[in-house]
């Protein structure tokens, strides 16, 4: 059945058995130097509500590409991409970035975080994006900071952390929107094996707790092996 993308399934009226995103035919190329780089040439697959699913390739192979797309921070060349049912290769750029801020959440290889601002201030940035107001976001990302086990860090700058304690506030300020997915690329990339073991179960655990789908790009065969799916990306192609 086709999606309308005037009237997006609202609350109670959506489907929750419907796939919370699907790509198809996914593909994306650049142009460097007059040159046509096809990165993406044939990306398929869906994930559904609450699901944890595992990007791996080849680097180079299109992984990073492929969740900028999931992201909405990037548009597809060819091919569909819809969200929460909502068809996003039609959307002006304000709706996406409605749907990316109410609905996304990013955590990334290296942190991101705003290096002047304590844990507590990181993890409210997407709150003040959301309009929520000062005490709310004070309470909303001290309950985060405190469930990840970081009461004791609230005023921390990122310098003051470890690099496990900062991907800890990355990960608080990812869900502090209760999105319906995670995007996370290489997120134990820059830790130790302990600290990594702790962020990847953390994030499952939050994410499962929230019934938020994940999607994790990994290198590392033990998160890939935490996931309910794995999606093989091979020179831009799924399989
Ligand atoms: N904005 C861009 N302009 C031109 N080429 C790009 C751009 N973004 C990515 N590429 C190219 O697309 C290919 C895939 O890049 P991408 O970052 O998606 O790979 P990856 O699978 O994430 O690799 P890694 O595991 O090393 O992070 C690379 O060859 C890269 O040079
Ligand atoms: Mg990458």
């Amino acid at each position: 059945m086709p999606v309308d993308v005037e009237t997006p399934w609202s609350g109670a009226s959506r489907p929750d058995s419907a796939p919370l995103l699907r790509v198809e035919g996914v593909t994306r190329h650049f142009t460097v130097s007059g040159r046509r780089i096809d990165v993406l040439r044939d990306c398929t697959f869906q994930v559904e509500r609450g699901e944890i699913v595992a990007v791996v390739g080849q680097s180079g192979s299109g992984k990073s590409t492929l969740l900028n797309v999931l992201g909405l921070l990037d548009r597809p060349s060819g091919g569909s991409y819809v969200f929460d049912g909502v068809d996003t290769t039609r959307l002006g750029e304000g709706r996406r970035s409605r749907l990316r801020g109410e609905g996304i959440g990013f955590v990334f290889q290296q942190f991101h975080l705003l290096e002047r601002r304590t844990a507590l201030a990181n993890v409210g940035v997407p709150l003040v994006l959301g309009g929520v107001p000062l005490l709310r976001r004070r309470a909303r990302a001290r309950e985060l900071l405190e469930a990840m086990g970081l009461g004791h860090r609230l005023h921390s700058r990122p310098h003051q952390l470890s690099g496990g304690e900062q991907q800890r506030v990355a990960l608080a300020r990812a869900l502090s929107r209760d999105p319906a997915l995670i995007l996370a690329d290489e997120p134990t990339g820059a830790l130790d094996a302990a600290s990594s073991t702790m962020i990847m179960e953390q994030l499952l655990e939050q994410a499962r707790s929230r019934d938020a789908a994940v999607v994790v790009v990994t290198h590392d065969p033990q998160v890939a092996g935490r996931a309910d799916r794995v999606v093989e990306l091979v020179e831009g192609r799924t399989r």
